[in-house]
């Protein structure tokens, strides 16, 4: 680390204080914290806490999150991998970019490269996120990543409307189709 993307110029890189400026402006915007997993309001000064207790996550193996980095711009946004469970082969990906980054394919590709982290350096089997429904960008991500929907529950976070849904997602680091040689695409 840091690593980078194959396909172009990002960088993943562990979220450090050398980010907290950078973190505490993007994830400041109401646009970045109302749909995600991050406090919003984003409290002032939360970014300096929460990387700290990003880098102890990392230290036990219970979370790892990734800087998103552009060489000219910097920091630009994060991508998670949490609730890490090695008995269980498993992990939650979570992933925000700052507002002025949208539509460039960031999420995608930081997502990806978080992906080949999870199944090929963790050895893990499946993660699994769940995405407000109605978010059409975070649900293209998935769609692009090859996540499959596992099905959809009301939402009980205070921090969203009551009457929303969250949909949960999975993908797996084999599709079903190639562990089982007989099974027939549909
Ligand atoms: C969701 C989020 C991470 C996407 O980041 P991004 O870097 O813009 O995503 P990408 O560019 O990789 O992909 C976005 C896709 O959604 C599409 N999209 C975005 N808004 C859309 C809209 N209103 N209608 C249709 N498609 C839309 C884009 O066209 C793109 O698809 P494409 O590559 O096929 O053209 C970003 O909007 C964000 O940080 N939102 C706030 C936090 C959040 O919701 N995080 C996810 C929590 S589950």
């Amino acid at each position: 680390m840091p690593a980078a993307d194959s396909s172009d110029a990002l960088l993943m890189e562990p979220v450090t204080r050398l980010h907290t400026a950078a973190l505490q402006a993007l994830a400041s915007d109401p646009a970045v914290s109302a749909t995600s997993h991050l406090p919003s309001p984003y409290p002032p000064g939360h970014a300096e806490a929460w990387i700290h207790a990003a880098t102890e996550a990392r230290a036990k193996g219970e979370a790892f999150h990734f800087a998103v980095m552009l060489p000219q711009e910097g920091f630009v946004g994060c991508c998670s991998l949490m609730a890490v469970s090695p008995r269980e082969r498993s992990a939650q990906v979570s992933y925000w970019i700052g507002r002025p980054y949208w539509g460039r394919g960031l999420a995608t590709r930081a997502t990806r490269w978080v992906l080949g982290f999870a199944f090929e350096a963790l050895k893990l089997e499946r993660v699994r996120t769940c995405v407000l429904d109605g978010n059409i960008a975070s649900l293209r991500v998935l769609e692009k990543l090859g996540f499959l929907p596992l099905l959809r529950a009301p939402n009980r976070n205070p921090k969203f409307p009551l009457d929303a849904s969250l949909v949960f997602f999975e993908r797996l680091a084999v599709p079903l189709s190639s562990r089982r040689p007989d099974a027939q695409d549909s």
